[in-house]
Protein backbone atom coordinates (compact mmCIF):
# COMPACT_ATOMS: atom_id res chain seq x y z
CA UNK A 1 0.00 0.00 0.00
CA UNK A 2 1.35 3.75 -1.01
CA UNK A 3 1.27 6.30 1.19
CA UNK A 4 2.32 9.93 0.63
CA UNK A 5 2.31 11.43 4.54
CA UNK A 6 3.02 8.29 7.03
CA UNK A 7 6.00 5.32 6.32
CA UNK A 8 5.22 1.56 7.41
CA UNK A 9 7.95 -1.10 7.88
CA UNK A 10 7.21 -4.82 9.42
CA UNK A 11 10.82 -5.36 11.01
CA UNK A 12 10.39 -9.41 12.39
CA UNK A 13 6.37 -8.84 13.48
CA UNK A 14 7.24 -5.35 15.12
CA UNK A 15 4.77 -3.06 12.30
CA UNK A 16 6.71 0.89 12.67
CA UNK A 17 4.04 3.31 11.58
CA UNK A 18 6.25 6.76 11.34
CA UNK A 19 4.28 9.89 10.83
CA UNK A 20 5.89 11.44 7.81
CA UNK A 21 5.47 15.22 7.48
CA UNK A 22 8.68 16.78 8.64
CA UNK A 23 8.23 20.33 7.12
CA UNK A 24 4.87 20.54 9.04
CA UNK A 25 6.27 19.13 11.75
CA UNK A 26 4.34 15.89 10.95
CA UNK A 27 0.58 17.93 12.24
CA UNK A 28 -2.04 15.46 11.64
CA UNK A 29 -3.99 16.47 8.38
CA UNK A 30 -7.07 14.73 7.25
CA UNK A 31 -5.34 13.04 4.93
CA UNK A 32 -2.69 11.46 7.11
CA UNK A 33 -5.52 10.36 9.43
CA UNK A 34 -7.07 8.74 6.68
CA UNK A 35 -3.48 7.16 5.87
CA UNK A 36 -3.31 5.99 9.26
CA UNK A 37 -6.86 4.32 9.97
CA UNK A 38 -5.76 2.36 6.64
CA UNK A 39 -2.67 1.67 7.75
CA UNK A 40 -4.01 -0.26 11.32
CA UNK A 41 -6.54 -1.68 9.37
CA UNK A 42 -4.64 -3.54 7.54
CA UNK A 43 -2.43 -4.29 10.81
CA UNK A 44 -5.81 -5.62 12.23
CA UNK A 45 -5.90 -8.92 9.70
CA UNK A 46 -1.88 -9.05 8.75
CA UNK A 47 -1.15 -12.23 10.95
CA UNK A 48 2.64 -10.99 10.14
CA UNK A 49 1.96 -7.86 12.74
CA UNK A 50 2.45 -8.43 16.48
CA UNK A 51 2.93 -5.27 17.69
CA UNK A 52 3.12 -1.49 16.36
CA UNK A 53 5.10 0.73 17.26
CA UNK A 54 3.83 4.42 16.33
CA UNK A 55 6.38 7.48 15.74
CA UNK A 56 7.40 10.57 13.72
CA UNK A 57 10.03 10.89 11.25
CA UNK A 58 12.99 12.73 12.70
CA UNK A 59 13.90 14.35 16.39
CA UNK A 60 12.57 17.42 16.46
CA UNK A 61 8.26 15.86 16.39
CA UNK A 62 6.66 13.38 16.73
CA UNK A 63 3.02 15.06 16.00
CA UNK A 64 2.63 19.03 16.22
CA UNK A 65 -0.93 18.53 16.73
CA UNK A 66 -3.65 18.71 14.39
CA UNK A 67 -3.21 20.51 11.63
CA UNK A 68 -4.30 24.05 12.37
CA UNK A 69 -4.72 25.52 8.75
CA UNK A 70 -7.14 22.79 7.94
CA UNK A 71 -9.85 23.82 10.50
CA UNK A 72 -9.09 27.42 10.88
CA UNK A 73 -12.13 28.58 9.19
CA UNK A 74 -14.58 25.75 10.35
CA UNK A 75 -18.15 26.18 11.70
CA UNK A 76 -19.25 24.89 15.13
CA UNK A 77 -21.16 21.69 13.09
CA UNK A 78 -17.49 21.10 11.31
CA UNK A 79 -15.61 21.04 14.62
CA UNK A 80 -17.96 18.37 15.63
CA UNK A 81 -17.51 16.12 12.61
CA UNK A 82 -13.56 16.56 12.82
CA UNK A 83 -13.82 15.64 16.40
CA UNK A 84 -16.03 12.78 15.91
CA UNK A 85 -14.67 11.16 12.69
CA UNK A 86 -11.10 11.45 13.80
CA UNK A 87 -12.26 9.74 17.22
CA UNK A 88 -13.79 6.40 15.36
CA UNK A 89 -11.27 6.61 12.76
CA UNK A 90 -8.08 6.73 14.64
CA UNK A 91 -7.71 7.74 18.15
CA UNK A 92 -10.68 4.80 19.44
CA UNK A 93 -9.41 2.94 16.93
CA UNK A 94 -6.07 2.52 18.27
CA UNK A 95 -7.03 2.64 21.82
CA UNK A 96 -9.12 -0.72 21.06
CA UNK A 97 -6.44 -1.65 18.88
CA UNK A 98 -6.48 -5.74 19.79
CA UNK A 99 -2.68 -5.71 19.16
CA UNK A 100 -0.09 -3.62 21.24
CA UNK A 101 0.64 -0.15 20.33
CA UNK A 102 3.22 1.39 21.54
CA UNK A 103 3.59 5.61 21.09
CA UNK A 104 8.12 6.25 21.09
CA UNK A 105 7.44 9.86 20.94
CA UNK A 106 10.43 11.52 19.80
CA UNK A 107 9.86 14.73 20.01
CA UNK A 108 7.07 17.65 20.15
CA UNK A 109 3.75 15.53 20.99
CA UNK A 110 1.12 18.27 20.82
CA UNK A 111 -2.77 18.78 20.99
CA UNK A 112 -3.78 16.00 18.64
CA UNK A 113 -0.15 14.61 18.97
CA UNK A 114 -0.30 14.08 22.67
CA UNK A 115 -3.94 12.90 21.84
CA UNK A 116 -2.38 9.55 19.65
CA UNK A 117 0.04 9.13 21.76
CA UNK A 118 -2.51 8.89 24.79
CA UNK A 119 -4.72 6.25 22.53
CA UNK A 120 -1.52 4.07 22.20
CA UNK A 121 -1.54 1.46 24.93
CA UNK A 122 1.53 3.21 26.50
CA UNK A 123 4.32 5.77 25.94
CA UNK A 124 8.08 5.53 25.63
CA UNK A 125 9.33 8.91 25.35
CA UNK A 126 13.14 10.37 24.35
CA UNK A 127 14.44 12.71 26.58
CA UNK A 128 14.03 15.43 24.47
CA UNK A 129 10.74 15.63 23.72
CA UNK A 130 7.97 18.30 24.67
CA UNK A 131 3.93 17.57 25.51
CA UNK A 132 1.40 19.02 25.66
CA UNK A 133 -2.31 20.10 25.57
CA UNK A 134 -1.99 24.17 23.36
CA UNK A 135 -6.01 23.90 22.03
CA UNK A 136 -6.80 26.92 24.78
CA UNK A 137 -4.23 29.21 23.14
CA UNK A 138 -6.22 28.87 20.37
CA UNK A 139 -9.42 29.45 21.09
CA UNK A 140 -10.99 25.40 21.25
CA UNK A 141 -10.67 22.46 23.64
CA UNK A 142 -8.73 19.16 22.83
CA UNK A 143 -11.33 17.33 20.55
CA UNK A 144 -9.81 13.89 20.18
CA UNK A 145 -9.96 12.40 23.33
CA UNK A 146 -7.87 14.80 25.13
CA UNK A 147 -10.49 16.20 27.96
CA UNK A 148 -11.22 12.15 28.06
CA UNK A 149 -7.22 10.40 28.40
CA UNK A 150 -5.33 13.06 29.96
CA UNK A 151 -7.47 13.09 33.27
CA UNK A 152 -7.28 8.77 32.97
CA UNK A 153 -3.33 9.28 33.06
CA UNK A 154 -2.67 11.71 35.14
CA UNK A 155 -4.85 12.89 37.48
CA UNK A 156 -7.75 15.59 37.28
CA UNK A 157 -5.91 18.31 38.91
CA UNK A 158 -2.11 18.02 36.42
CA UNK A 159 -5.03 17.30 33.67
CA UNK A 160 -7.04 20.29 34.51
CA UNK A 161 -3.35 22.74 34.68
CA UNK A 162 -1.93 21.12 31.55
CA UNK A 163 -5.32 22.09 30.18
CA UNK A 164 -5.82 25.76 31.26
CA UNK A 165 -2.20 26.68 30.95
CA UNK A 166 -1.70 25.33 27.52
CA UNK A 167 1.71 24.76 28.32
CA UNK A 168 4.13 21.86 27.35
CA UNK A 169 6.01 19.30 29.96
CA UNK A 170 9.57 18.00 29.37
CA UNK A 171 9.71 14.19 29.49
CA UNK A 172 10.90 13.64 32.97
CA UNK A 173 7.65 15.66 34.28
CA UNK A 174 5.84 13.21 31.51
CA UNK A 175 7.18 9.87 33.27
CA UNK A 176 6.91 11.55 37.00
CA UNK A 177 3.25 12.51 36.42
CA UNK A 178 2.97 8.79 34.33
CA UNK A 179 2.17 10.04 31.53
CA UNK A 180 5.12 7.76 29.73
CA UNK A 181 6.86 5.17 31.05
CA UNK A 182 10.48 5.30 29.87
CA UNK A 183 12.51 7.96 28.56
CA UNK A 184 15.51 7.14 26.98
CA UNK A 185 18.15 8.83 24.86
CA UNK A 186 16.44 10.18 20.98
CA UNK A 187 19.29 7.61 19.02
CA UNK A 188 17.77 4.54 21.36
CA UNK A 189 14.16 5.47 21.43
CA UNK A 190 13.23 2.93 18.51
CA UNK A 191 15.16 0.27 19.92
CA UNK A 192 14.14 0.34 23.26
CA UNK A 193 10.44 0.49 22.08
CA UNK A 194 11.40 -2.97 20.03
CA UNK A 195 13.44 -4.39 23.01
CA UNK A 196 9.46 -4.12 25.01
CA UNK A 197 7.53 -5.32 21.71
CA UNK A 198 10.17 -8.40 21.45
CA UNK A 199 8.91 -9.28 25.55
CA UNK A 200 5.52 -8.69 24.67
CA UNK A 201 5.62 -10.54 21.58
CA UNK A 202 7.22 -14.17 23.68
CA UNK A 203 3.64 -14.16 25.08
CA UNK A 204 0.09 -15.08 24.03
CA UNK A 205 -1.10 -12.55 21.34
CA UNK A 206 -4.48 -13.86 22.00
CA UNK A 207 -4.27 -13.41 25.58
CA UNK A 208 -2.86 -9.47 25.37
CA UNK A 209 -5.97 -8.63 23.05
CA UNK A 210 -8.20 -10.45 25.44
CA UNK A 211 -6.28 -7.81 28.55
CA UNK A 212 -6.57 -4.69 26.05
CA UNK A 213 -10.63 -4.92 26.41
CA UNK A 214 -10.55 -5.60 29.66
CA UNK A 215 -8.19 -2.90 30.87
CA UNK A 216 -10.43 -0.92 28.50
CA UNK A 217 -13.91 -1.94 30.04
CA UNK A 218 -12.70 -0.13 33.31
CA UNK A 219 -12.64 3.35 31.33
CA UNK A 220 -16.36 2.76 29.75
CA UNK A 221 -19.42 3.93 30.75
CA UNK A 222 -21.81 1.92 32.19
CA UNK A 223 -19.72 -1.46 31.65
CA UNK A 224 -18.50 -3.30 34.61
CA UNK A 225 -14.85 -4.02 34.06
CA UNK A 226 -14.21 -7.04 36.72
CA UNK A 227 -17.69 -8.27 34.75
CA UNK A 228 -15.48 -8.50 31.21
CA UNK A 229 -12.82 -9.78 33.02
CA UNK A 230 -14.17 -12.93 34.13
CA UNK A 231 -16.09 -12.93 31.26
CA UNK A 232 -12.42 -12.66 28.35
CA UNK A 233 -11.21 -14.82 31.78
CA UNK A 234 -13.28 -17.56 30.94
CA UNK A 235 -12.87 -17.48 27.15
CA UNK A 236 -9.07 -18.02 27.09
CA UNK A 237 -9.58 -21.81 28.30
CA UNK A 238 -11.12 -22.02 25.08
CA UNK A 239 -7.63 -20.87 23.11
CA UNK A 240 -5.19 -22.99 21.23
CA UNK A 241 -2.72 -20.54 22.99
CA UNK A 242 -3.60 -21.45 26.42
CA UNK A 243 -3.49 -24.72 25.79
CA UNK A 244 0.11 -24.29 24.45
CA UNK A 245 0.89 -22.12 27.26
CA UNK A 246 -0.30 -24.04 30.14
CA UNK A 247 0.88 -27.59 28.77
CA UNK A 248 4.50 -25.44 28.24
CA UNK A 249 4.58 -24.96 31.80
CA UNK A 250 3.47 -27.99 33.07
CA UNK A 251 6.39 -29.52 30.96
CA UNK A 252 9.50 -27.52 31.62
CA UNK A 253 9.64 -25.90 28.08
CA UNK A 254 9.10 -22.90 26.35
CA UNK A 255 5.94 -21.92 25.02
CA UNK A 256 5.46 -21.35 20.88
CA UNK A 257 1.94 -19.86 20.64
CA UNK A 258 -0.39 -20.37 17.83
CA UNK A 259 -1.67 -17.19 17.82
CA UNK A 260 -5.69 -18.73 18.08
N1 LIG B 1 -0.59 22.54 12.24
C1 LIG B 1 -0.15 23.01 11.08
N2 LIG B 1 1.12 23.34 10.85
C2 LIG B 1 1.99 23.18 11.87
C3 LIG B 1 1.60 22.69 13.13
C4 LIG B 1 0.24 22.37 13.29
N3 LIG B 1 -0.23 21.88 14.44
N4 LIG B 1 2.68 22.67 13.94
C5 LIG B 1 3.72 23.10 13.20
N5 LIG B 1 3.31 23.42 11.95
C6 LIG B 1 4.11 23.94 10.85
C7 LIG B 1 4.43 25.42 11.02
O1 LIG B 1 3.34 26.21 10.58
C8 LIG B 1 5.65 25.56 10.13
O2 LIG B 1 5.23 25.57 8.79
P1 LIG B 1 5.87 26.65 7.75
O3 LIG B 1 7.34 26.33 7.74
O4 LIG B 1 5.18 26.35 6.47
O5 LIG B 1 5.59 28.00 8.34
C9 LIG B 1 6.38 24.23 10.34
O6 LIG B 1 5.39 23.31 10.83
C10 LIG B 1 7.49 24.31 11.36
O7 LIG B 1 6.96 24.83 12.58
P2 LIG B 1 7.56 26.12 13.34
O8 LIG B 1 6.46 26.71 14.15
O9 LIG B 1 8.27 27.01 12.38
O10 LIG B 1 8.63 25.42 14.29
P3 LIG B 1 9.19 25.95 15.68
O11 LIG B 1 10.34 25.08 16.02
O12 LIG B 1 9.38 27.43 15.64
O13 LIG B 1 7.99 25.68 16.74
C11 LIG B 1 6.21 24.39 17.75
C12 LIG B 1 7.60 24.37 17.04
C13 LIG B 1 5.76 22.94 17.89
C14 LIG B 1 6.36 25.03 19.14
C15 LIG B 1 5.21 25.20 16.91
O14 LIG B 1 5.25 24.71 15.58
C16 LIG B 1 3.78 25.12 17.40
O15 LIG B 1 3.43 25.76 18.39
N6 LIG B 1 2.93 24.35 16.66
C17 LIG B 1 1.51 24.27 16.94
C18 LIG B 1 1.26 23.40 18.15
C19 LIG B 1 -0.21 23.38 18.47
O16 LIG B 1 -0.81 24.35 18.88
N7 LIG B 1 -0.80 22.20 18.29
C20 LIG B 1 -2.15 21.96 18.66
C21 LIG B 1 -3.03 22.04 17.50
S1 LIG B 1 -4.71 21.78 17.98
Amino acid sequence: MEFENILTENNDGILQITINRPKKLNALNRDTIEELHQAFTKAKEDREVKVVILTGTGEKAFVAGADISEFADFSPEEGRELAAEGQSKLFDFVANFPKPVIAAVNGFALGGGLELAMAAHFRVASDNAKMGLPETSLGVIPGYGGTQRLPQLVGKGRAMEMIMTAGMIDANQALQYNLVNHVCEPEELIEFSENIARKIMKNSLVAISAAIRAINSNFEDGVNGFEVEISEFGNSFGTEDFEEGTSAFLNKRKADFPGN
